[in-house]
């Protein structure tokens, strides 16, 4: 059984806190939104879905915490959660897409009467939540033949359980494969500065019994040329119109690396993770996040006092070097840009 990422309990916010993984797993619950704005800061709650997820509840908790009894105060209410939330974290599009979808719920429905337009919103984000559990079902699905028995399959960062609603991006082929009955090794890079390969990846595919070799980042070209990697798969927090796809930084390093060592190199996203608003990856936001996740990670300085740092979070992998995109509609191959828009809902 999949660990459930983010899900709503009487009347709260229920999320696993990723920032204590894989040590302890505990979880915040919350009905304040300054709370949650927090937490997709920090990171307890990540990954594109779940920050979408988590989004879209944020906008319901909004609603019914509104002490408005006429629309435009609500609408007010709501439209000032959701300029919030969209403050929080710029890359990943899901926490854009899922806004909006809360946004046109309530366009949508805004001649009802207060109340009821306050149980939509609710059930609207409810269903972001169940439409990703889907999503993530079919992409398993649909990713799952790519994994033979035998493979080495590299992955970076998290695209699992943790970072959706359900199964997760890309480890919903790897656990779909291994439902099947398939034999393979998953290497993980420890994807640094936030480890979440080390500290997430590994633990959910520990939890299910799958061979799971972690490394470093700067190992992953080494393990290559010893032949160790059949196949890399990510996920994506972003991807343009023309197959550019940002994710987790040092995919891109990996996505070259792979190239160089004629080992196909897939993405797998939902459609809520394509931006059909840009053209290239050019286009794409990249957060650039604290100093101190580099000088102190996890709480031991590491660098001289006032060096200077650069910690973008995200880098784009132009779409050239990607071999395929899975999603729950299937696999999409080069030429991306003529695959993508079709997929467009
Ligand atoms: O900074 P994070 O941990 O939110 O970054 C997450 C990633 O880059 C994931 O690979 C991406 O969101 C895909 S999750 C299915």
């Amino acid at each position: 059984m999949a660990v459930e990422t983010i899900k709503w309990e009487n009347g709260k916010i229920k999320m696993v806190d990723q920032t204590k993984l894989p040590l302890e797993l505990v979880y915040v619950e919350t009905d304040d939104i300054n709370i949650l704005w927090d937490s997709i800061k920090r990171l307890v709650v990540r990954g594109a879905p779940a920050i979408g997820i988590a989004a879209g509840f944020g906008v319901a908790l909004a609603a019914l915490k509104s002490k408005a009894d006429k629309h435009e105060d609500l609408r007010r209410d709501i439209y000032k959660a959701i300029d919030y939330l969209a403050a929080s974290r710029p890359t990943a599009v899901n926490l854009f897409w899922s806004l909006e979808r809360m946004k046109r719920a309530f366009e949508k429905n805004k001649e009802k009467p207060v109340k009821e337009l306050k149980t939509i919103l609710f059930n609207e984000a409810q269903k972001i939540l169940e439409d990703d559990r889907e999503r993530c079902g079919k992409i398993g699905e649909n990713g799952k033949g790519l994994i033979k028995n035998g493979m080495g399959i590299l992955t970076h960062c998290n695209a699992g359980a943790l970072a959706t609603g359900g199964i997760g991006t890309a480890l919903a082929s790897i656990f779909a494969a291994a439902e099947e009955g398939k034999n393979f090794t998953v290497y993980v890079d420890e994807t640094r500065p936030l480890l979440q390969g080390a500290r997430l990846t590994s633990w959910e595919l520990m939890q299910h019994n799958i061979d799971t070799i972690l490394i470093s980042d700067n190992m992953a070209a080494q393990v290559m040329k010893e032949g160790k990697i059949n196949i890399v798969i990510t996920g994506a927090d972003r991807i343009a119109l023309n197959g550019d796809a940002a994710n987790k930084i040092g995919t891109y390093g990996v996505a070259t690396l792979a190239k160089a060592h004629n080992i196909p190199f897939y993405i797998a996203a939902p459609v809520s993770t394509i931006d059909f608003s840009i053209k290239t990856g050019l286009q794409i936001p990249i957060e650039e996040r604290g100093p101190e996740e580099i000088t102190e990670g996890f709480g031991r300085r590491i660098a001289p006092y006032n060096i200077k740092v650069y910690n973008p979070a995200f880098d784009v992998t132009p779409f050239s070097l990607i071999s395929g995109i899975i999603t729950e509609k299937g696999i999409i191959n080069p030429p991306l840009d003529d695959e993508i828009i079709k997929l467009k809902e």
